[in-house]
């Protein structure tokens, strides 16, 4: 059995990709925190640390076949704040990391990027992988570094680095009370009886992925050896605040107690939306669940936790 190290496994994306890769691989599931619910997942060793502050990770990466990248200090965000934290949180470990990689001769790495933001302020056009990359946040900065330092150790060290640009991922088990996930966030609100505040005029168009279509993207990535290195992993549709906040209405037959519509973030686009045509070629892949499934799945979940 393989063995895989799995950064940022407590989180939102990272337990639900655990629970799958379980059943092929052996998991080194390292994070800041003990997340509980990593436990009872087989073949499941967690390892507490610190990703800023780790300065050798060749002890976690010993016996490790392929790394799952997906630690992420940082959110999108207006604050100017993050910049110095970008670099020096994300960017300086993975470039640590990466070294450790070579010196441990560990070639396989997952790297979670992200397709929001990486290729900025692009309309009506559909993003392709092959697209300059404007991103007008700094955390789509911090990915598209994380991607060039990859591009380069893939160049120099021989490091087999794939990309996953992820649009907008939602699904049971995201946490309402971060500040990230509008669909989960609204649900929460809703069964609340809380109002939803909206970033602008609710026209805003995003592409969100239902976490069950990723993870199956994300699996097959792992066991991809074409010669493509970054993969676009979306739905491939593209629907605006008001088309969220109307099917959650229509599923679940209640309505929000009020909407607060403020000032649109500098860091917000008005449109994403990715090409996917070749993730779903080269991957033998296909989205299978559409955005009113998915909601009506969240909505269920969070309904019957009475949240
Ligand atoms: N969720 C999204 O909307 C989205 C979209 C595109 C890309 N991504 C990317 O995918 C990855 C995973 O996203 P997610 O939604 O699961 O994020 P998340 O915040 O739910 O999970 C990140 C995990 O990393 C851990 N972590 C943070 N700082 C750490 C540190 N210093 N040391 C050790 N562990 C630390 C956290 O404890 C958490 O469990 C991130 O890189 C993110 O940028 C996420």
């Amino acid at each position: 059995m393989k063995t895989c190290l799995v950064l940022g496994a407590g989180g939102f994306i990272g337990k639900n990709l655990c629970k799958q890769l379980s059943k092929k691989y052996r998991i080194v599931a390292y994070d800041i925190f003990r997340s509980s619910d990593l436990e009872g997942i087989d073949n499941l060793e967690m390892v507490k640390g610190n990703y800023i502050e780790t300065q050798d990770f060749t002890e976690i990466l010993t016996g490790v076949d392929i790394v799952f990248h997906l630690i992420s200090t940082t959110i999108p965000s207006e604050d100017t704040d993050n910049i110095e934290r970008e670099i020096i949180e994300n960017v300086v470990p993975t470039v640590r990391l990466l070294n450790n990689m070579v010196k441990c001769g560990v070639k396989d790495i997952i790297f979670f990027s992200s397709g929001g933001t990486i290729y900025g302020e692009t309309g009506n056009h559909i993003n392709q992988v092959s697209d300059k990359l404007n991103p007008i946040c700094s955390y789509g900065v911090q990915k598209k570094t994380i991607e060039s330092y990859l591009e380069f150790f893939g160049r120099c060290h021989d490091i087999n680095y794939k990309i996953v640009r992820i649009s907008n991922p939602y699904g049971i088990g995201q946490d309402p009370t971060k500040p990230q996930g509008v669909i989960p966030i609204f649900i929460y609100k809703l069964l609340n009886n809380e109002p939803i505040t909206v970033y602008g005029d609710g026209n805003n168009e995003r592409d969100y992925i239902y976490m069950d279509d990723l993870i199956d993207a994300l699996l097959k990535v792992s066991e991809y050896n074409g010669e493509q290195h970054i993969f676009n992993v979306g739905s491939g549709k593209a629907h605006t605040l008001h088309d969220i906040i109307d099917i959650i209405i229509q599923k679940s037959g209640m309505n929000f107690t009020n909407i607060i519509y403020k000032d649109i973030r500098k860091c917000d686009v008005s449109k994403t939306l990715l090409d996917i045509g070749e993730t779903e070629s080269e991957l033998n892949w296909v989205p299978q669940v559409d955005i009113e499934m998915g909601i009506s799945k969240v909505l269920d979940y969070y309904s019957i936790r009475n949240i």
